[in-house]
């Protein structure tokens, strides 16, 4: 092997960096600096590699010293390579950055889905009144759903034809209210809790229908509860959700609740006038309510010698649609970034 003297590789690498430089200043397209990398880098048969073969030609004293210097000449040229690969970049893509601290032109804004805000508004509305939030389980036993809420064994919501099974006693639940009894076992009074969720019925998908949505269901039980805490509950919800209006209570029937009521606030369209939104009655009916039925804290375990309650139950894709003036449900289910990004604040 021909012996190597230092200043000989020395002067090696000093040539190999310099043109090496050179070359990289020089390319003026990724495809020619792509190729200096090759030349001068390449592992198979670069400069590089050439240069660290004679590495052994050196004295074994001189070979610490040499790798040194081997190494930041090295470091170097692969340093200058990707600053020029950066600089090159977004030339290859047509694109000149006058500016990089620009702003990118259409700045993109995610938004809440109209549904959420109404279900997040609400409950921060309660939360106020010290109400907490509930959940439970969208496969749910029938005796949950209907059962235990005080369904008679043959009602016609637990046919095939409106609720979906998935077995014999397992099914979609179709409303929130099961979370009542789950409240109610799992907790002892005083109790105040807002439950939102999705809900499933065998319904066509329709302007008005949709075969799941979401519910907010709420539950107040506690000594001494009477119709007058749930009227001014919800009453106050009303002005707070709806800004300043006015509500009206009209006698309903849920198998739940007695007695039952359903709460009509005034359309926020025509303001009472009448329009397509609120069919031209002036009113738009937002939630069914009701004094908790004994015999649904009964079945819970709850003493309703002792104790009394009130329960309501609201579609917050419904109240969406009436406050924005929306005259079809299914848009909510599109996705359609057009409709959603009207929401982006
Ligand atoms: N569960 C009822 C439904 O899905 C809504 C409802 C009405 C819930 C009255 C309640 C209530 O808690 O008191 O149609």
């Amino acid at each position: 092997m021909t012996p190597l003297t230092l200043q000989e590789f020395t002067a090696l690498v000093s040539s190999f960096q310099d043109e090496a430089g050179a070359a990289i200043d020089g390319a003026d397209s990724a495809e020619s600096l792509e190729a200096t990398r090759t030349k001068y880098l390449g592992r198979a048969h670069g400069w590089l590699k050439d240069i660290s073969a004679k590495l052994a030609q050196l004295d074994k004293g001189d070979r610490a010293a040499a790798g040194r210097l081997f190494n930041d000449a090295r470091l170097a040229v692969e340093a200058a390579m990707e600053s020029r690969q950066g600089a090159l970049a977004p030339a290859r893509a047509g694109i000149t950055l006058a500016d990089p601290t620009m702003p990118a032109r259409r700045a993109w804004k995610g938004a809440v889905h109209p549904v959420t805000a109404v279900i997040d508004e609400m409950i921060e509305i309660f939360r106020e009144l010290g109400f907490t939030v509930a959940l439970g389980p969208e496969a749910e036993s029938s005796w949950y759903n209907f059962g235990s809420l005080n369904f008679p064994a043959d009602h016609p919501a637990m046919d095939l034809h409106d609720t979906l099974y998935i077995s014999d006693d397992l099914l979609l639940r179709t409303h929130t209210s099961p979370v009542q009894t789950r409240t109610l076992q799992g907790y002892a009074p005083p109790i105040r809790v807002l439950i939102p969720g999705n809900v499933h019925r065998r319904d066509p998908f329709d302007a008005s229908h949709a075969p799941t949505f979401a519910q907010v269901e709420g539950l107040v039980v506690d000594e001494g509860i009477t119709f007058a805490d749930l009227k001014a509950t919800l009453t106050h919800f009303a002005n707070r959700f709806f800004g300043s209006t006015k509500t009206r209570f009209r006698p309903s029937y849920f198998p739940f609740t007695e007695p039952s009521a359903e709460m009509d606030v005034l359309c926020g369209v025509c303001k009472g006038s009448g329009c397509s939104v609120c069919k031209q009655s002036g009113w738009i009916e937002i939630l069914g309510s009701g004094l908790v039925h004994p015999a649904v804290l009964d079945s819970a375990g709850v003493d309703s010698e002792k104790y009394t309650g009130w329960a309501f139950g609201m579609g917050p894709g419904r109240t969406a649609l009436a406050r924005h003036g929306i005259p079809d449900i299914r848009i909510l289910y599109d996705s359609d970034v057009r409709f959603l990004q009207q929401f982006a604040r």
